[in-house]
């Protein structure tokens, strides 16, 4: 078969960083009697007529040392290894995964594959996602540049469209329907039209697939540029709750992942399931066995819906505002203001997350036993009171402070409670701001 050279294309994409690390691999693959090839998203994204992310090696021969040794001839260092024959390799600053090349075998949809080893990249090809993805780059000094396209990928690239090698790819691996919504809408690809039916096809397998493997790839997802346009997608092709019935893509999410810095990855996963009831919300943190900041943000969420009635009050000071959130995991808070409808909700949670969360009164506890204010839970009353004043704007100074613990101190002490509403000048008790007890 007559092999494309894409050498010229190596030279263009590449940065001479990466080229001549590639340049290096070659000699050290062939002193260590092994061949190494460009292979995988890196090849894809040349193809594409852009400079590769990152870059993805395939060692084809040698023994289990394999990727030591190249490491070491290399002048660099194994970074991660796995016992499935992956690394990372750093060298001069550059660290890229390499694999030694593979067939797999699945004993089961949704099970990790069972690894045997290959000598010959042809081999490990056909194991592979997608058309765009089974290619490789020769990077053997005799044929040095040599494209390695088996399955067509670069027609599929012309064609824009993602297609997976065999019909039972979604089957062996559900997480691949992840990975193709993803490929799709990250390069504006549709699905061939017989992946497309299989993918659809497929849904009914997602449930067989880890929590843990689910979740990294909707970490892959929330992590890319086009979060918005994929998660889309996935919800025209019905993913979200094929994972999980608590998962939907609704209201006006996707239009507010446009805005503003990234969320968080747990945030977002607990905006997916912001439509869904407690108890679901809570059969999804179990299936994706979520632990941390993510169960968190999944779990808080009702406690913050809960609260949409208060929230959306037509009056409430910034005092208010912070009572309600403060308790809140900041994960759930994000995932409410992504998701509700309300605008007026979403505007304040925003306004909680920026500008109250961090606010803190000036004086500690010292300063204000030094004022006066006796020990033990009147210390804790003033500091509150103080926070509020400080939220809502009525001090701002340090000497704004001591005054209004001096005013509240001789408040508690010489007058009942009065109503009238707080200012700078006479602090007066009301529900927000009840009488410390200095003096009975
Ligand atoms: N792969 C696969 N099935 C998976 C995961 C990966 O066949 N479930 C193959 C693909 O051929 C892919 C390669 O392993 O090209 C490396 O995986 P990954 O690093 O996830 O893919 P990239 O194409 O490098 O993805 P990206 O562009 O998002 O980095």
């Amino acid at each position: 078969m007559a092999m494309l050279d894409v050498s010229a294309l190596l030279e263009r994409r590449l940065s001479p960083g990466y080229w001549s690390l590639l340049a290096r691999v070659s000699e050290a693959a062939a002193d260590a009697g092994v061949r190494a090839y460009l292979v995988g998203g890196s090849v894809r994204d040349m193809l594409l007529g852009s400079a590769p992310a990152e870059m993805d090696l395939a060692i084809a021969g040698g023994p289990d040392d394999t990727l030591d040794s190249l490491a070491a001839r290399l002048g660099g260092a194994v970074r991660s290894a796995s016992q499935f024959g992956t690394a990372m390799i750093e060298s001069s600053g550059i660290l890229f995964d390499v694999v030694r090349t593979r067939r797999e075998s699945y004993s089961r949809p949704g099970a990790l594959p069972t690894v045997e080893f290959t000598s010959s990249i042809e081999e490990d090809l056909p194991r592979r996602d997608f058309t765009m993805n089974a290619v490789a780059v020769s990077l053997d000094r005799d044929s040095w540049g040599a494209l390695l396209d088996p399955f067509d990928g670069r027609r599929d690239l012309e064609a824009k469209q993602v297609r997976v090698l065999h019909p039972r790819s979604f089957v062996d691996d559900p997480t691949r329907i992840l990975r193709a919504a993803r490929y799709a809408a990250r390069l504006g690809f549709g699905f061939e039209d017989e992946t497309a039916r299989l993918l659809t096809d497929g849904l009914g397998y997602l449930g067989a697939v880890s929590g843990d493997r689910i979740r990294r790839e909707l970490e892959r997802i929330f992590a890319e540029d086009r979060v918005a346009a994929i998660l889309e997608l996935a919800e025209e092709r019905g993913l979200p709750r094929a994972i999980h019935p608590a998962l939907t893509l609704g209201g006006p999410l996707a239009a507010r992942l446009g805005d503003g810095a990234a969320p968080s990855p747990a945030a977002l996963l607990a905006a997916l399931a912001f439509h869904a009831s407690d108890a679901a919300r809570d059969g999804l943190a179990q299936r994706m066995r979520l632990v941390s900041d993510w169960a968190q943000a999944v779990r808080g969420v009702g406690k913050v819906k809960a609260r949409f009635g208060p929230l959306s009050r037509a009056e409430l000071d910034a005092s208010d505002l912070y009572a309600l959130m403060a308790d809140v995991h900041d994960g759930a808070a994000e995932a409410c203001a992504l998701a509700t409808d309300d605008d007026c909700i979403h505007q304040r949670i925003q306004r909680f997350r920026r500008d109250l969360r961090g606010v803190r009164p000036i004086l500690d506890g010292r300063d204000v036993m030094a004022l006066g204010v006796p020990a033990g839970s009147p210390v804790g009353e003033m500091l509150h009171a103080l926070l509020n004043a400080r939220l809502d704007g009525l001090v701002s100074s340090g000497e704004d402070e001591k005054r209004f613990v001096r005013q509240r101190l001789g408040a508690a002490s010489s007058t009942p409670p009065s109503h009238t509403r707080h200012s700078t000048a006479t602090i007066a008790a009301d529900s927000k701001y009840p009488p410390i007890g200095g003096h009975p």
